[in-house]
Parts: structure tokens; C-alpha cells; sequence
């Protein structure tokens, strides 16, 4: 299977050689053909083995953001007390490094404990250095049964995210409390790395993978899954208008009484970020459950958000997606999140200030401050255009965003890593909010993950050349032929899948729409009927 893929993983035990292989690959001289692998960058996925589908779905999604993927396998003495299972914890390295040539990671990093500068003593008694997150995020959840615990992961993710450097490190939500303290550890210490939550993976009966799943009898198992239904029971309260702390926590306690061998820790109730307590839930929370069930312990959590939902519309340029997006946006009267127009306020700042388009650090300080508004109400000037008012630092550039100048050099200034990062914080704070609809290339897999509706809308090269075509015909411009056209399409495809910024990417949970035998009012019907059968 590795073969097929043509990618062998390499196994390093030793830091010296992760090193000496990882700066190798970064100078470009070591760099061996995987031209599969569309963006840049470096991606880490930290484990403790015993690698299961969730493991994969964070492996997945590294390899699809990321030239390199490196995974770590390292079962981390600091953060097992002594009376927990570090001992019997599965070892199953043959498989893992299986799974992961299937996988198409390029290195698997397997130190020894030696090796990381850790001994076999207890944890308390250990020479080393330790990082040591916030109390307040350590008090709640797990922190209680698992004095030490926290300070042990953070800890061991510090050192590899050190001796690995990635550009990005991918953790599963299903520790949704070591998610939140390695957000705010790299945060609160500067470390140069974006951190990516990814969605709970569960088995077809709801119960979450876990390496310690394998601990359960087949009776235990079916047993396990109240957690989960507890959790869905209370998701389907909130959404019905339970906001309330002993509300939420009382429906899961009750259904998971009901499973006298479930032995309940804690269900509560946080904020997903700060992991405060919380007594309602305002903007969102983590609702978070803790069980035994004989000796193995069990988590899973949801989080309840009160934002409208979100829909992310992504696709192959020639699609159709602006036109469905904004569309859409009408029907469904959410508020259209028009990048571009963010784009082209950023271009059109840029040009007032006299800024040249390649002071880069001009520009980085300059979008970094800026502020852009964007309103559902057709702009006066614009009626019957429905495009949205766009301000920037408080001035209506609805019109002036659109000039000839704005148009000619809008793309450069979107080719610049830079706004880009500040334009997705900006468009992110939007989706706090939630209530919009959003187009681009990646806006499912990266602007809004957590998007409640996403969509993939494709056309084959053909048809989008016939609508081309058309659209020149109809604009009295001169005519391409479609074999010309066609290849223009299918390179600008291979561009824009295989770009170092954004690449075009379909979210694994998206739906894909392909439009070649349905008109935009036929798409824009389906979506609207998607977000109405999928939201209420
Ligand atoms: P481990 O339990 O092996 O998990 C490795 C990563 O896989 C974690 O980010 C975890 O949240 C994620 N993961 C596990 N089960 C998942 C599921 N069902 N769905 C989605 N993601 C899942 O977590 C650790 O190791 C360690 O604490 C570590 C971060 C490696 C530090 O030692």
C-alpha cells in the first residue's frame, strides 16, 4: 500500500535525526517527490499511538494542508499519575507505522524517553523543567481527577513543538480541555505555531474513539454510548432554548444514570476557550462528561453555540459559487460575508495611503489595524445590485471599491500571505456572530471548520467552459474556442489546488453540489432546502 502511494515514512528514534532529515527538507535538498501534497508548510500530529480513525482524521487533515507531515508517537510518562495505566497503555508501533505509510506521512517520530530527556521516575521527582498552564484551566474538567496531568501534556507538547517546529499542529477535540490549554499556552508564550482543533471522530453507534476503547468488552461498549446520548439529548435541549447550567448538566446525569456500570466523574459546563464555569451559556459552551466504566475512564464533551449557522459555499472557480452564495445569502436572509469586497477595501486602503504593493511591511502594519464592515442592506447607490455595504475605518467604499485601479490590483494584494491572515481574523470574528454565507476556495476547511453547512460546488472543465463561452458571447466579447477554454480551466484548477495560500480543498463533511445539469436557481432551491432539512 505504501508503495502504491510512493511514500515511505521515515522512522526516527533519535531528535539528531528528525533534525538533520527535517532541515534537509526545508533547505529543499532533501526533498523527495511527493508533488501530491498541495500548500506549504510543516504539519506535526503529537500521539500517543495505538492509532485509530480519529488519529487519522488528524493525520488526514494534516496531510492535506501541509508539504510534510510528521506524526510523534511518545507515550508521556509526565502526564500518567502513578496510579494510572502508562504501564498497560497500548503499544502497537508495527501497525501505527502501517497505518501511517497508508496515510502518506512522511515521518514518524518514535522517541525514547531518554531521548526527550525524560527518566523513569515518577513525574513529581523528575529533574526537568516543566510548563505549567493556567490554574483556572486545570481546576475544572479532568484537571480534578488528574492532578498533574495537564502540566505533563504541556510539558511534552512544548518540547515537540520545539525539536519539530511545524507550522501548524493538529489536536483532536475529543480533549477538548488539552485543546483549550495548548491554544492559550502557545498564545500566552509567543510559540509560532497555529494550532488546529479537529472534529470528534465516533464509531457508527456515537461512542468516541479512544485508544482506550480497546480496553472495553463488547458488552462495555454498547454500554459506553449513554455518554454520547447523554450529550445529544442535551444538545437537542439547547437548541429547543435550554441555556442553563443545571438544565444541561441534569439531562446528561439523568441519562447516564441509567447505566448503573457508569460510574459518572463530572458533567460540566465551561467556556470552550477560557474554560471558565459557566451558570448559561451566552455565546458558547463545552459541555464536557467524565465515566468509568470497571477500570477504564471515558470522556466526551459538545459545544453549544448560540450563533446563527454558518454556511461555507467552496468550489472550483466558474462554478457558479459567487453568484449561489450571494443568492442564497438573500433567500435564507443572512448576511452574504463578500471576501472579495474585504479584498478589494484592503486594495483600495492601500492605494489611498500611497503605499507601494511591495512594502509588504507597509502593508502588514496597515491591514493589521484596519477595520471592515460589511451590512446585509443593498447600499443606496448600488439598489437592485445586492452587493453589500462595505466601510473600512468607518468610510463607505461600496462604490470606490469596484474602480478600475481597485480591480487592477486587487489580486497582487491578495497574493500576500499577510492580509490574508488578517482578513481571516477579521472574516473568523464574523463567524462568531454566525448568520452568513461565505464563498472562496477554503473557507470549510479553514476560515469556518465548524461551519453547519458546508458546500462543495463543482461543474465538470466542459460544462464550465461552455458557461465561459457563453458569458463572452453574452459580454459581445471576442470567441475562444472551448478547447482553449478548457485548458485554461483545468491548469487554473491545478493552480488553485495545488497554491501555497488557500488551496481549494473540500471539507470532508462538505456536500458536494455538481452542477452541470442544474440551472443557479435549481442550486440555490437545494441548498436552502440542505439548510433548512439539516438546521430545524
Ligand atoms: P492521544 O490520546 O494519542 O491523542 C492524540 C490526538 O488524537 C489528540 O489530539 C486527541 O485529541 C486526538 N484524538 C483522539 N481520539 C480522537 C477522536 N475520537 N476524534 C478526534 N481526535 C481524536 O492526546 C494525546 O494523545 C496526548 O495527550 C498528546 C497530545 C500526544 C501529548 O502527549
Amino acid at each position: 500500500m505504501a508503495e502504491c502511494l510512493g511514500v515511505f515514512v521515515r522512522v526516527f528514534k533519535t531528535v539528531a535525526g528528525l533534525r538533520c532529515y527535517l532541515e534537509l527538507q526545508q533547505s529543499g535538498d532533501g526533498r523527495e517527490s511527493n508533488d501530491r501534497t498541495p500548500g506549504v508548510g510543516l504539519g506535526l500530529v503529537p500521539t500517543m499511538g495505538a492509532l485509530h480513525a480519529g488519529h487519522l482524521s488528524l493525520i488526514q487533515r494534516a496531510r492535506q494542508e501541509n508539504a510534510i507531515v510528521v506524526v510523534s508517537i511518545f507515550v508521556n510518562p509526565l502526564q500518567f499519575a502513578p496510579t494510572e495505566d502508562f504501564q498497560q497503555y497500548p503499544r502497537t508501533l508495527n501497525q501505527d507505522q502501517h497505518l501511517c505509510e497508508q496515510a502518506g506521512v512522511d515521518v514518524l517520530f518514535v522517541p525514547t524517553m531518554a531521548e526527550l530527556g525524560i527518566a523513569s521516575a515518577p513525574a513529581s521527582a523528575m529533574p526537568l523543567t516543566q510548563v505549567v498552564p493556567l490554574a483556572s484551566m486545570m481546576s475544572v474538567l479532568c484537571g480534578n481527577s488528574r492532578p498533574g496531568h495537564f502540566q505533563g501534556v504541556a510539558t511534552i507538547v512544548t518540547k515537540l513543538l520545539h525539536l519539530v517546529q511545524p507550522n501548524r499542529a493538529y489536536f483532536g477535540q475529543k480533549d477538548a480541555q488539552q485543546v483549550a490549554i495548548i491554544q492559550r499556552l502557545v498564545t500566552d508564550l509567543n510559540v509560532p505555531v497555529e494550532i488546529v482543533p479537529c472534529r470528534i471522530v465516533r464509531e457508527p453507534s456515537g461512542l468516541a474513539l479512544s485508544s482506550r476503547n480497546q480496553y472495553l468488552t463488547p458488552d462495555q461498549k454498547i454500554q459506553a454510548v449513554a455518554l454520547f446520548a447523554g450529550l445529544q439529548q442535551a444538545e437537542q435541549a439547547f437548541r429547543q432554548g435550554e441555556r442553563s447550567q443545571e438544565g444541561l448538566v441534569a439531562i446528561v446525569q439523568r441519562e447516564v444514570a441509567g447505566t448503573p456500570d457508569l460510574q459518572l466523574e463530572y458533567v460540566e459546563l465551561v467556556h470552550p476557550r477560557s474554560l471558565l464555569p459557566l451558570a448559561r451559556i451566552d455565546e458558547a459552551g463545552l459541555l464536557a462528561v467524565a465515566a468509568r466504566l470497571g477500570t477504564t475512564r471515558l470522556i466526551d464533551n459538545v459545544i453549544l453555540r448560540c450563533r446563527q449557522p454558518i454556511v461555507a459555499i467552496d468550489g472550483p472557480a466558474g462554478a457558479g459559487k459567487s453568484t449561489v452564495t450571494r443568492l442564497v445569502a438573500e433567500a435564507l436572509g443572512l448576511l452574504h460575508l463578500d471576501t472579495g469586497a474585504m479584498y478589494r477595501a484592503v486594495t483600495w486602503l492601500v492605494l489611498q495611503a500611497g503605499i507601494p504593493l511591495n512594502d509588504v511591511v507597509a502593508i502588514a502594519e496597515l491591514v493589521s489595524q484596519c477595520q471592515i464592515e460589511l451590512s446585509s442592506q443593498d447600499h443606496p447607490a448600488r439598489a437592485g445590485a445586492a452587493q453589500p455595504t462595505v466601510m473600512i475605518n468607518g468610510q463607505d467604499v461600496t462604490e470606490a471599491i469596484r474602480s478600475q485601479d481597485v480591480t487592477a490590483q486587487v489580486s497582487a494584494i491578495a497574493a500576500q500571505a499577510v492580509v490574508r491572515r488578517e482578513l481571516v481574523k477579521q472574516q473568523q470574528s464574523y463567524g462568531c456572530r454566525g448568520g452568513i454565507v461565505a464563498e472562496g476556495r477554503d473557507i470549510g476547511t479553514q476560515v469556518f471548520p465548524d461551519a453547519e453547512l458546508k458546500i462543495f460546488l463543482t461543474a465538470s472543465v466542459q460544462e464550465r467552459g461552455r458557461r465561459r463561452q457563453q458569458d463572452l458571447k453574452d459580454q459581445g466579447k471576442p470567441e475562444i474556442s472551448l478547447d482553449d477554454l478548457e485548458q485554461t480551466i483545468y491548469e487554473r484548477d491545478r493552480k488553485d489546488s495545488t497554491r501555497a495560500l488557500s488551496p481549494l480543498r473540500q471539507a470532508e463533511d462538505a456536500i458536494e453540489i455538481q452542477s452541470d445539469r442544474l440551472s443557479i436557481t435549481q442550486v440555490v432551491e437545494q441548498i436552502v432546502n440542505l439548510y433548512h432539512s439539516k438546521l430545524l
